[in-house]
């Protein structure tokens, strides 16, 4: 016999994505779910949300448990940056300490197609360490978060892409910060690239369309993209679309009723 429940469904959605961002609009007006987006909080002014919203750190493993079984949190959906590892290993170990299934929203990474000159790498100083020694123009979309790395190699001239807008570090004499959000395209990236002289990119393999535009731009225009490869993350269930996580949560609603609980 199916039961309907009594009370919604509870998510956390833990975000800082295009893809969070969709899932919780999608998400919002579910009469069937109450659904709670969590953000690092590491823009000043992150995409206005449909959903409720937590922003900071849990505390670690422990934190996130107690947070979920404070909460009630049925479903984990983790659609966080696929290089944010610490975040997803958090989530992985938490839903397993309480018991409950934790969905990932993975985009597949970039792959090289021809025309790409590309050099991978498996971390950001790696990358970095990869430029050649004498000065050069090198468009960073490593992130604010990479900058300390960078200073490792001030000589170069960055361009320095962050969401929230700031001064160059005193340590990069050369460096250049332009803030700007995502998605971006193609032609704007070809034409920043030419104005500033760019020959190297420094670029971390997220995936998806929002920030591929310099990876078109720099095989357009012939320049070596130096890409980082992404962190390792432990198994657990992935989908690589919003549409299937959404009928992941459909399907855990749907077994909820079925045992009538
Ligand atoms: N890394 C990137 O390139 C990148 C790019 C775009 C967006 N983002 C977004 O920015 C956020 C931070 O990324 P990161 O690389 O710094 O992550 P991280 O290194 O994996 O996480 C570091 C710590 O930040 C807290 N945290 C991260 N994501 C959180 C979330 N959604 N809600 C609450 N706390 C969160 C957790 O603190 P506690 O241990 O205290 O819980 C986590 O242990 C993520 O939400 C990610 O989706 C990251």
């Amino acid at each position: 016999m199916i039961t309907k429940p009594d009370s919604p469904l509870r998510v956390l959605l833990l975000g800082g994505t295009t893809e969070a961002a969709a899932l919780a609009r999608a998400l919002a007006d579910d009469k069937r779910l109450a659904a709670t987006l969590s953000l690092a909080g590491r823009t000043a002014n992150p995409v206005a949300s449909p959903l409720p919203v937590r922003i900071g750190g849990f505390g670690g493993v422990d934190g996130l448990s107690a947070y979920l079984a404070h909460a009630r949190i049925d479903l984990v959906i983790d659609a966080t940056h696929p290089f944010a590892a610490r975040m997803s290993a958090n989530a992985i170990s938490a839903a397993a300490a309480v018991g409950i299934p934790l969905l990932a929203i993975e985009r597949p990474p970039w792959t090289r197609t021809g025309g790409d000159d590309w050099i991978e790498y498996d971390s950001i100083e790696a990358a970095i360490a990869g430029l050649p020694a004498a000065p050069q123009n090198v468009f960073s979309a490593l992130g604010r978060q990479a900058i300390p790395a960078l200073s490792k190699a001030p000589q170069h001239r960055y361009l320095i892409r962050v969401v929230d807008a700031s001064d160059a570090p005193a340590n990069l004499p050369h460096a250049t910060m332009i803030a700007a959000r995502g998605p971006f395209r193609a032609e704007d990236d070809i034409e920043l690239f030419s104005r500033h002289g760019i020959r190297h990119v420094l670029a971390k393999n997220a995936g998806g369309n929002a920030a591929y535009a310099k990876i078109e731009a720099a095989r357009k225009l012939g320049i070596k993209v130096h890409m980082v490869r992404r962190p390792a993350i432990a198994a657990r269930e992935t989908v690589t679309s919003v549409e299937a996580a959404l009928a992941w949560i459909t399907r855990h609603h749907q077994l909820r009723s079925e045992r009538g609980v």
